[in-house]
């Protein structure tokens, strides 16, 4: 289905031509000055140049074009040669109505689904998660759902960072609290326990300490450097506590993603992509890529048009050891193998940019990833506190993910106790429903690049831009739909699902129409500029239209039947939008707040 601007297009088009001028001076665009006009066209301008003729002129020909055409309410030229355009209330009523019909909402699929890998989160196993990895979750979660929506096949690949040094502390940590266990004894070959020796909790109190003792200790960082390179070599024992480590992290994790509505296809890491990484390396000399300089393994990866040096990607270090780029290599490998994408796209930190121009570079040049393989690296800017300093506790330390949550979500609580109505587990999952709302929709209305300050009292208001506000306009509605059901109709869903929208009889509703009207070109452009805050926005105006719509009319009183079945009518549409948006967003709303 066409949008309704597009629609509107074809028919000032032909006006142009039926006036004699090329088509291509048909474009319309939203009108910048809405209070003259829904639209406007701004093609006479640029003919007036081609045809030796005055602007007004030929905006005055196609106007008296389009006056007949009854898709438009009024069509007016102004000097110097703009047309204004209003379209008619039927004909936007006649597109809602299709919209309803539709179970898309009007919003087509992409005519050439891609296979995409989707790499984002990013968590490292075993350390706690902490703000840094809300963000690509958030992004991440979002970008997935929009890409599947317009048809893409999508796989989320959560790549956990889990074969590095922090492994190997804890490794060590391990070690020198129980060195008797059988995990440290090279010579032991019968089968390792099934059960830990540590729970998640431990492991959360084991990794700082190590951490922080490397920092110190020289000699402690180098132990756990050899046993990181150990375990990498697949020393037996340290496979074995690995395994562990990772059993109980990946509980652990799902369980906080869960809570953020996030899930992944692939619970993948780099660890798989370990045995890519000698063959790559094979290869990479063989064919004269890569080359030695000063002892490590590079690949030039500087093209002459740079404007900032990029310096050589790093394969191999001089002590042999592979790097983050490796394995980013690695595991470029392995998607081509194992799924030949059309896109690889990646929602990481920003600060990561050079490495992965670096990585896409290198994985051309050494034909890991063929040209018709798109890689895109979406980075995200950070999340600052209201110091405009990355976010951090209350004490100066980083802020654990959970501990984040958990703040926001009781903030919620207090709200909703405020409302007696609602109590008990029903107000603590509307809570959990309406923070993650506020966490999610705080970070996504910003365009995804851009820093922004997590202000815990604006994202959690029922006021203003916030995920709050959307959900509480979408509470609204639907009790209204509700009470409509109850006590005026005592109908069916089903039934309601007949009512049709009537052209509008107010400027408020016809300017809730015309805006409900842009969702599948909405959606289309957060698709194709991976831009969630493009739905933010939408739904940001949608919500105060709606609002000021019912805040503006006797909806449930009104006594034409006919009338009141059509803004029932626009009222379900409007909040199928709003609940589609939200859902590619990453959040639902609850049944009351
Ligand atoms: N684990 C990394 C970090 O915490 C993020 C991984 C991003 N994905 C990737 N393929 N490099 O910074």
């Amino acid at each position: 289905m066409k949008s309704l601007i597009e629609l509107l297009e074809i028919e000032v088009k032909k006006a142009f031509v039926a006036a004699g001028y090329d088509e291509k001076y048909g474009m319309v665009t939203y009108s910048n000055r809405a209070d003259l006009s829904e639209f406007q066209c701004n093609g006479a301008l640029a003919g007036a140049k081609i045809y030796h003729k005055s602007p007004l002129i030929i905006a005055k020909e196609v106007c008296e074009i389009l006056q007949r055409c009854p898709y438009f309410e009024e069509v007016n030229a102004f000097a110097p040669g703009f047309i204004n355009m209003n379209v008619s209330p039927a004909y936007a009523a006649e597109y809602l109505n299709e919209m309803s019909n539709d179970s898309r909402l009007g919003c087509e699929k992409n005519s050439n689904s891609r296979k995409v890998i989707l790499d984002f989160g990013g968590p490292n196993v075993a350390k706690p998660l902490h703000v840094g990895h809300l963000r690509s979750a958030i992004i991440g979660e979002s970008l997935k759902r929009i890409l599947k929506f317009m048809g893409d096949n999508v796989l989320g690949d959560i790549h956990m960072g889990d074969w590095g040094l922090q492994i190997g502390l804890i490794i060590t940590e391990l070690k020198h609290r129980e060195p008797q266990s059988v995990y440290f004894d090279s010579d032991f070959n019968g089968e390792y326990p099934n059960k830990a020796p540590f729970t998640i909790s431990d492991l959360e109190e084991i990794y700082p300490t190590a951490s922080a003792l490397s920092k110190e200790n020289e000699e402690y960082r180098n132990e756990a450097l050899y046993a990181t390179k150990e375990l990498q070599n697949g020393r037996r024992g340290y496979i074995a506590l690995w395994k562990q480590i990772m059993a109980a992290s990946v509980a652990d994790l799902k369980k906080n993603y869960e809570k953020l509505n996030v899930t992944f296809d692939l619970w993948k890491g780099e660890a798989d992509a370990d045995p890519y990484i000698a063959p790559m390396i094979e290869k990479m000399k063989a064919d004269n890529v890569a080359h030695i300089d000063d002892g490590a393994l590079i690949i030039d990866v500087s093209e002459p048009e740079d404007t900032k040096e990029v310096p050589p990607c790093m394969i191999l270090k001089s002590d042999g050891a592979s790097l983050y780029t490796t394995t980013d290599l690695a595991t470029l490998q392995e998607r081509m193998e194992d799924y030949a994408p059309d896109l690889v796209l990646y929602v990481v930190d920003k600060r990561q940019d050079l490495h992965f121009l670096q990585v896409f570079r290198a994985s051309r040049k050494a034909r890991i990833v063929p040209e018709k393989t798109e890689l895109t690296f979406l980075g995200f800017g950070t999340m600052n506190g209201k110091d405009a300093k990355p976010f951090k506790t209350r004490e100066g330390g980083t802020m654990r993910l959970q501990d984040l949550l958990t703040d926001v979500r009781i903030k919620m609580e207090e709200k909703i106790a405020e409302n007696a109505t609602i109590t008990g587990d029903e107000a603590r999952n509307v809570a959990a429903k309406v923070a993650l709302s506020a966490i999610k929709y705080g970070d996504l209305s910003n365009q995804a690049a851009k820093d922004y300050i997590f202000d815990v009292d604006r994202f959690t208001s029922f006021e203003g831009n916030t995920g709050p506000y959307i959900l509480y306009t979408i509470v609204r509605i639907n009790s209204i739909l509700n009470k409509y059901k109850e006590n005026c109709a005592q109908q069916s869903s089903d039934i309601i699902g007949t009512y049709k929208i009537l052209p509008a009889g107010t400027q408020g509703e016809k300017a809730l129409m015309l805006e409900a009207s842009k969702f599948s070109e909405t959606i289309n452009f957060a698709y194709e500029e991976l831009a969630p805050h493009k739905i933010c926005a939408y739904i940001f105006n949608l919500a105060n239209l709606a609002n000021r719509f019912y805040h503006d009319t006797k909806i449930l009183t009104e006594s034409d039947s006919e009338k009141q079945k059509s803004y029932i009518a626009l009222l379900s549409l409007i909040v199928r939008v709003l609940e589609q948006c939200i859902d590619l967003l990453g959040f639902e709303a609850p049944e009351r707040m």
